[in-house]
């Protein structure tokens, strides 16, 4: 999960790494470092913690050439420290290697490499890696054969690039399995290569995207990519339509902010043109290969994410077993393949993850297709793995993402998932037009409503500041807003360090009640929907135990302000939408008790955005 970036050209390489580097610091950010060709020899410039760290270490003593690498790393094997960060030199200093994942077999690597007398300057499994291309290039081989040569010794995951004083015109970088992407932005007279594409949106529309066991040669006038066998291959060339501005902050105080307003844009661009509005079908382009015959063979559907992407499929669940009554399961991707899943015929493995390099559902995919599912993957980042291993994408078209924690591509995966589940339903005869009408109107209607829920935001900061103290706090949801309750937890969580749990309103009986006293702040998710009465008998539930009642109800419910301590409103929407509308005052709940309890909201401590480790 770390972040990668890599220039060759005419330029001089820091500032445009850098700044590439501080596009992707989201990925990782316990420490960072710099390499650049001068001279014959590498300058290395290293940092713990944040950029801003580097960026005084660089203004301290300057360098700069036209050949760079840098990294944001995120620790897996050794702790953040600046000698653990990237890059890292072989024993003369005049290679330089970065690297996203883990070398499984580094032990075994590094105990041979030490009885050669190589010297290891970090604790990192990493290493290994420039001091296996170091021994080939003594042999004489070139940088690319070089580590074409050392990598087909690495077990594990790993994108990885590499540089060499004594090839100062030359990037080669890789990528084995599916962990840590590697694109190719390419320039006039000069060339990139990055983990993600918001770090080269300032200089590039163009790329190529690194298979597993494929590598590239890039200088400033060519780009080659081979197989980890050396065989060439030619690799497509693809123009995306993201633009720098949407990736900046935008007056927010932080990226979580802006992308919790932008929701209203991102769930209408999900929205649009996926819908006949004269038959009130669901159309998708030409990403989706799926027949209307291949949408009746289906006979199971198991759905396979982590944290947030998972909470949408469990309201994904609901929709499509609701609409299209096709059985649906939800699995953690982490846990599947540790199992002997079983598949049947007709089955659909539909993998939810906005970045679509998660690792774990990366190898969940691999596993479902490798036992004969076919894949279909909903998802925010064009491009990425997961959009190439699946037979039918749906795009979020939500826009860069920055913060580490989820709230655009939330809303925008559970809207996708309607549009899904009705384009299923409607093409096995479930669901007549009228009913897809009404459905699809409260859908047409989530920008607005959303933009309702936004307007609760001082309101929700006003109790923030209230119950920011507490050390626990309760989420409570049933039916489809289970996977509200669920959401609003984890976002509670990882933004803010308070513990939060998620429940589902009829377990309580079955343990948690146990925790209800009066220091404990519920947030019952209470829309005036079809288990609306069920949340009030709860919600009595927590009242009778002297709990605090944060309530979420539909605006104009005047019952429920007898019940609760706090009421936040949201506006009245059809049931199977509700789970877009009520996560937004929840997201912003976690927000501005993270703000006010001075934590690192778009960044915070321990996580990264993209998890490319297992
Ligand atoms: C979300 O706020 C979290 N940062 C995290 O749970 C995330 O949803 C998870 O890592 C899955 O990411 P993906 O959607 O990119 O696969």
């Amino acid at each position: 999960m770390c972040g990668i970036v890599g220039y060759v050209g005419t330029k001089d390489a820091v500032p445009i790494v850098m700044e590439g580097l501080r596009r992707l610091e989201y990925r990782g950010y316990d420490s960072a470092g710099v390499a650049v060709a001068v001279d014959g020899h590498l300058e290395l410039r290293r940092a713990e913690g944040k950029l801003g760290n580097l960026d005084r270490v660089i203004a301290e003593r300057p360098a700069s050439g036209t050949l760079g690498i840098g990294h944001t790393r995120w620790a897996t094997h050794g702790r953040p420290s600046e000698t653990n960060a990237h890059p890292h030199l072989d024993c003369d200093g005049v290679t330089a290697v970065i690297h996203n994942g883990i070398v499984e077999n580094y032990r075994e690597l590094k105990d041979d490499l030490i009885a050669r007398k190589h010297r290891f300057g970090s604790e990192t499994d990493t290493e290994v890696i420039v001091h296996l291309v170091e021994e080939e290039l003594r042999a004489g081989r070139d940088l690319a054969e070089a580590a074409r040569r050392a990598l087909r010794r690495i077990e594990g995951a790993a994108a990885v690039v590499l540089v060499s004083a004594s090839d100062p015109k030359t990037i080669v970088a890789a990528r084995i399995s599916n962990a840590g992407g590697v694109i190719v932005g390419y320039g006039d007279g000069e060339n990139f290569v990055a983990s993600d594409m918001p770090a080269l949106l300032e200089h590039t529309r163009t790329f190529s995207f690194l298979d597993h066991g494929e590598m590239v040669v890039v200088r400033p006038d060519l780009v080659r990519f081979m197989d980890l066998d050396g065989k060439e291959i030619v690799k497509a060339k693809t123009t995306v339509a993201f633009d720098v501005v949407s990736a900046a902050k935008g007056g927010y105080k932080h990226f979580m902010l802006k992308e919790i307003f932008e929701q209203p844009r991102a769930i209408s661009d999900a929205l649009l043109a996926r819908v006949d509005r004269r038959t009130s079908r669901v159309i998708f382009d030409e990403d989706v290969k799926m027949t209307e015959a291949d949408a009746r063979a289906v006979t199971r559907i198991s759905i396979v994410a982590c944290g947030t992407s998972y909470h949408a499929g469990i309201a994904g669940k609901y929709l499509i077993e609701r609409l299209a009554g096709i059985p649906t399961d939800v699995e953690l991707a982490s846990e599947y393949r540790y199992r002997e899943p079983a598949i049947v015929p007709g089955q659909v493995t539909l993998a939810l993850t906005q970045s679509g390099e998660t690792v774990d559902t990366l190898a969940a995919m691999e596993e479902a297709q490798r036992r004969g599912a076919r894949l279909v993957w909903i998802g925010n980042v064009v491009g990425s793995q997961a959009s190439r291993m699946a037979a039918d994408v749906i795009y979020l078209h939500a826009g860069p993402e920055i913060a580490v924690a989820a709230s655009k591509t939330y809303t925008a995966t559970v809207v996708c998932l309607l549009l899904y589940a009705l384009f299923l339903a409607q093409r096995r005869g479930k669901i007549d037009e009228a009913t897809s009408r009404g459905i699809l109107a409260g859908a047409f209607h989530l920008p607005t409503l959303v933009d309702g829920a936004l307007q609760s935001s001082e309101q929700v900061r006003t109790l923030a500041y209230r119950y920011y103290a507490a050390r626990d706090f309760l989420h409570l949801g049933r039916g489809v807003n289970y996977a509200t309750a669920l959401e609003g937890a984890l976002k509670l969580k990882e933004l803010s360090y308070a513990h939060a749990e998620g429940t589902a309103g009829g377990e309580m009986k079955h343990g948690t009640n146990a925790l209800i006293d009066e220091n404990l702040p519920v947030i019952a998710i209470a829309p005036r929907d079809g288990v609306y009465r069920k949340m009030l008998s709860n919600i009595e539930e927590v009242r009778a135990r002297a709990g605090i009642v944060i309530a979420v109800a539909t605006a104009g419910d005047a019952e429920i302000r007898d019940k609760a301590d706090e009421v936040i409103t949201i506006p009245a929407c059809h049931e199977l939408v509700s789970p877009v509308v009520a996560i937004v005052p929840l997201q912003l709940f976690a927000y501005h008790v993270a703000d006010r309890r001075g934590c690192d909201v778009d960044q915070p401590r321990n996580l990264a955005k993209t998890v490319t480790v297992e």
